[in-house]
């Protein structure tokens, strides 16, 4: 049988519940990254690193509840947290001490955090970071750089997404892509020629690259970043809501010694259930406060309602979860594993001759197949090559890889990638190599590698 085969083989009843969910939504799923031809699977539960569908098959999870499950699904104490909060309430309408914990952990945690406001998600974190920006510095502009994800809302879905200049989104109005710049990462000299028109509000970057490292920084990028936007008075706007309390506790900030402006949060801060937040410095985010000025208040003052920021379930999981990484001990654990699969995962396609190489940092990787690449000898690190970035995978290849790991027990994120987490295990491991060699040998098998 063949990978595709074999799939609809193994998922006869995700495919009945896809054939419904194509009556309600559209293309059948509720996240652009969900799907997947001819049909998603449909999960019915999950535990630890792991996660099983409705046709009973087990898989070891990558996806990771797309970056925010860094203790797994359903830890105990996670749980135990929430399960406590929900009979007490979730939502008073009203301040209460659990916002305060999280926001008092945010503060600890991230270095440029000196001021706190929680949101629903990571879209809507960046949406207020950008009108921060604008409104702190009276400019309109916003500067980002090609390939950068930073949710779906106008000001930045807008932006160049590929070479071709088109919009990543239709639906955008001309006028507000108008403001919404985009250039290439990594070159410096293009930024500051921009930036020296004097009216770009913010540069706002994937601090360890393009989709989540996809495409990776150069060494010294964001240092060079800090200094042309200060040069300029723009603001820095380091959109954390991936690499936040993963490449480090306090993100990639801590992990290269630069401090943005403002930072955006979600994922990993909400204890895998929805939240997010913005923050920075205290005279930025403080365009939010009330104060004892009518002026200013009507007419300068940042207004930020959000009928479900900071509620109590999801600061409840947040506070536990920030609380229990706070030692590294699961960083550590994350990382080591992630520091053994890309090494074995390049050894496999050096074996089985596939062009493409494995690399990440800290706890997640990437794929990139089909094309020669160079592979990290040390570490796991993208290994540069002047003026190189890591080549892409075809879409066609990254389905039948995604298929083909699903038909083996392994779910990847978006198919070419995924994340490790504090409570994945070495088995966890041997079996991914198992079923990334088995796929390998499939595709080449059926001509595609
Ligand atoms: C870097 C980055 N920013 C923003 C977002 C948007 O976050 P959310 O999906 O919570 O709206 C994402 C989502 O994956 C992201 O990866």
């Amino acid at each position: 049988m063949t990978i595709l085969e074999t799939y609809q083989h193994r998922h006869p009843g995700s495919a009945r519940l896809y054939e419904e969910a194509l009556r309600t939504f559209p293309s059948g799923v509720t996240h652009d990254i969900r799907y997947l031809a001819p049909f998603p699977i449909f999960v019915e539960r999950a535990q630890g690193s792991h996660k099983w569908d409705v046709d009973g098959n087990e898989y070891i999870d990558f996806v990771m509840g797309h970056g925010a499950l860094f203790l797994g699904h359903a830890h105990p104490e996670i749980t135990r947290a929430v399960l406590e909060q929900a009979p007490k309430g979730t939502h008073y309408g009203a301040s209460h001490v659990l916002e305060l914990e999280w926001g008092k952990l945010v503060r600890r945690l991230i270095p440029s955090a000196e001021a706190v406001r929680f949101t629903s998600s990571g879209t809507e974190a960046t949406l207020m970071a950008t009108r921060l920006a604008r409104a702190y510095t009276s400019r309109d502009k916003l500067l980002k750089l090609d390939f950068h994800f930073h949710g779906w809302h106008d000001a930045l879905v807008g932006a160049r997404f590929a070479e071709s200049d088109t919009p990543r989104s239709a639906g955008v109005p001309a006028a507000t892509l108008s403001n919404t710049l985009s250039v290439p990462q990594n070159d410096i000299r293009l930024v500051e020629e921009r930036l020296a028109r004097g009216d770009v509000a913010a540069v706002i970057l994937e601090p360890t690259g393009a989709s989540w490292g996809t495409l990776p920084l150069k060494e010294g990028f964001l240092a060079d970043l800090r200094e042309v936007t200060r040069r300029h008075n723009s603001l820095l706007i380091f959109d954390e809501v991936v690499t936040g309390f993963r490449v480090a506790l306090g993100g990639a900030q801590e992990r290269y010694g630069v401090t943005p402006d403002i930072t955006t949060l979600a994922k990993i801060l909400a204890g895998g259930l929805p939240g997010g937040a913005v923050t920075g410095k205290a005279d930025i985010v403080s365009m939010i406060e009330f104060r004892d000025n009518p002026e200013w208040n009507q007419e300068r003052r940042v207004a930020h309602p959000g009928t479900f920021n900071a509620n109590p379930l999801s600061a409840a999981a947040g506070v536990t979860m920030l609380s229990l990484i706070g030692d590294g001990r699961y960083h550590r654990h994350a990382d080591g594993l992630m520091a053994r699969l890309i090494p074995a995962l390049n050894a496999v396609l050096q074996r089985r001759g596939v062009p493409g190489c494995a690399y990440g940092l800290a706890s997640y990787f990437h794929l990139a197949l089909g094309k020669d690449a160079p592979r990290p000898q040390e570490g796991i690190e993208w290994p540069w090559q002047d003026g190189e970035l890591p080549m892409r995978t075809s879409p066609p290849l990254v389905q039948a890889l995604k298929r083909g790991m699903l038909n083996h027990g392994v779910d990847l994120m978006g198919g070419s990638g995924g994340f490790t987490s504090g409570v994945h295990t070495e088995a966890d491991i041997d079996h991914t190599l198992e079923a990334f060699e088995a796929t390998i040998a499939e595709m080449q098998t059926e001509g595609l590698l």
